[in-house]
Parts: C-alpha cells; structure tokens; sequence
C-alpha cells in the first residue's frame, strides 16, 4: 500500500511517500502565503510523490484548528484569509481520499508508530518550532476532542502579563518555550548587552537573534547562552508539569529543532520538571524523551493516519 503524508509547516511543506511502512520518497516546497497559495504548494508537494502511481490515500497536517471533516478553520502562525476546506479541495484535485488533521497530532501519530513513542498507550509529544504544537494520545487512540481542536497546548496561557501572541491572546506558553520563544528569550538578553556572542552570530543586531542562535552557541560552550537555554528549559517543564496534571501520560515525547540541543536542554527541562510536577516523588516517573523522526515525524504521522482513515 502507497499511502502520501505532507506536512504543511510555517515555513516549508515536507511530504513523504510511504510503502507498507517505509518512507520511500521525499518533497519539500517553501510555504507561500494565502489560502490558495497553499492549496497550490500541497498539490504540488503530491504530484512530485505520486510520480506516476496513484497512492491509496493523502494525509496531511496543518498547523491550526482542523475539524473533523478536514476544514482549517485558525492557524495562529500562517497567513490565511479565511477558513480553508483543505479535505475537499485537495481531494477534488488529487482524485484519492484526503485526510487531515493537526501538524501535531499527525506528528504524535508517526512518533507511536515509527519512533520514541512506540510502546506507549498514554503520551504526549510537544513539538516546539515557530509555535508549540501538542498530540495526545490516551489509552492508545489519538485525542482529537469534540471538534477537532484538542492538543492546543502552545495556546495554554502561562502569564496573563506576558508578550502578545499571533493568536490575539498573551502570554501563551508558545511565546516562550518554542523555537521562536527561545529567539524572544535571546534577544532580552542580548538587547541588555549580555549575550554578545549571540548578537556576533546575528550579524551584530541583537534584534536579529533566534533559537538557532542560542543552540549553537550552548554547542560552543558560551554561558550567557546556557542560562538562555536553562531559563527555556523552565518554561518548558512549565509546561509539561501543568500537561502532567491533566494527562497522566507515561512519557512525553520532545520534538523540534531546538531538541538538537541534548541534554544541554533535556537535563535543565527535566529538573523544572521534577519540581514543578505536583507530588512527584510519591508517583511513578514520567520521561520526558527527545523524539526520534525529527522533521518527518508530522509527515509520517499525516500518512499513518490517511492510511487508517481509508481503511489500511
Ligand atoms: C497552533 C497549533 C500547531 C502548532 C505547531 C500552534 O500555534 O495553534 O495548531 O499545532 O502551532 O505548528
């Protein structure tokens, strides 16, 4: 069976082909701006996979609110007009089924099937890019909720006070502890003259500073840097330690460039963990674990879930 799966990120749409479980294919596109634009690049993405075979079904992951019948209706970190019944549009172009569902979702889905979630019936996976993205899975099924909205975990408010989102709301915990929040926690930093490797690496501008940045000087040793990624970490076993509270997952799944960082990040978010997690020295241990599938995962995952959706 030749199942497709793209991933329509904030700044590239990365689709994978997959043959009875392997990734056989490979397509990344820049993501253009605008509804239709965005139909054009998925289409795109799928005719360079399909080559001259038809796959059984198309998955996709978007990176919003997708309804159960595969309607973008809010994506906080892309450009878009109005709602985007991206299932009928694209399966009308395509001639296959479509499914979709939420980037993360989808990335949670190939994460359980192929990567650092296998063997769980109950995890979490938070991907931290330009926002933060959430997939929950509960006694073995994918949570989608009641509308599809479910795993919205970057909107989770963590300080009323705090910077504006792109969603309208503030202090979301995306604004801190993704790849973008890491940039935001930087340049403070920098701006205050107290990062100048950082701002060397930017070009010399501290308002040009991003997460990128910040890991590659934590991989150069610079301190100002790790206190940077340190200050990241709490935000981030903030987080986890409020997920923690309402999920009871047995592990949670870590994605996203910054995750490249290792332990430099996993054993300051794991200690934040530890101390902001409610009674957790009289409850069983929760890992909290780097993902596996890196940039795949959402794709992987988008083609899974196609697969399952059209009988496979
Ligand atoms: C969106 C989520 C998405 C995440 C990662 C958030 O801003 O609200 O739907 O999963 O970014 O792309």
């Amino acid at each position: 069976m030749t199942v497709l799966g793209v991933d329509l990120g904030g700044t590239k749409c990365l689709g994978v082909a997959l043959q009875d479980g392997e990734v056989v294919g490979e397509v990344r596109l820049p993501t253009p701006a605008g509804g239709d634009a965005l139909l054009e690049v998925l289409s795109t993405v799928v005719d360079r996979l399909r080559g001259s075979s038809t796959p059984e079904a198309v998955g996709v992951g978007a990176p919003g609110l997708v309804d159960r019948d595969g309607v973008l209706h809010f994506a906080a970190n892309l450009t878009l007009e109005g709602e985007l019944d991206l299932r009928s549009a694209l399966a009308e172009r395509l001639g296959v089924p479509v499914q979709v569902d939420n980037d993360a979702t989808c990335a949670a889905w190939g994460e359980r099937a192929h990567g650092a979630a296998r063997g769980f019936d109950d995890v979490v996976l938070v991907t931290l890019g330009t926002g933060i993205g959430g997939g929950i899975v509960v006694a073995g099924r994918v949570v989608r909720g009641a509308n599809g909205f479910a795993g919205e975990m970057g909107h989770m408010v963590v300080d009323p006070q705090g910077p504006l989102c792109p969603c309208g709301q503030r202090g979301c915990w995306e604004r801190f502890a993704s790849g973008s929040g890491l940039g935001r926690l930087g340049r403070e930093v920098a701006r205050r003259g107290g990062a100048p490797r950082l701002v060397e690496l930017a070009g010399g501008d501290p308002e040009q500073v991003r997460g990128e940045h910040v890991t590659l000087a934590v991989g150069e040793g610079d301190e100002a840097a790790v206190e940077v990624l340190v200050r990241f970490a709490w935000w981030l076993g903030l987080g986890l330690a409020n997920l923690a509270n309402i999920f009871d997952p047995e592990a949670f799944v870590v994605g996203g460039g910054v995750v490249g960082a290792g332990d430099a990040l996993f054993t300051p978010a794991r200690r934040a963990f530890a101390e902001l997690l409610q009674g957790a020295d009289r409850r069983p241990p929760i890992s909290v674990l780097p993902a596996a599938l890196g940039e795949r995962a959402g794709a992987i995952g988008a083609a899974y879930l196609a697969a399952e959706a059209a009988g496979g």
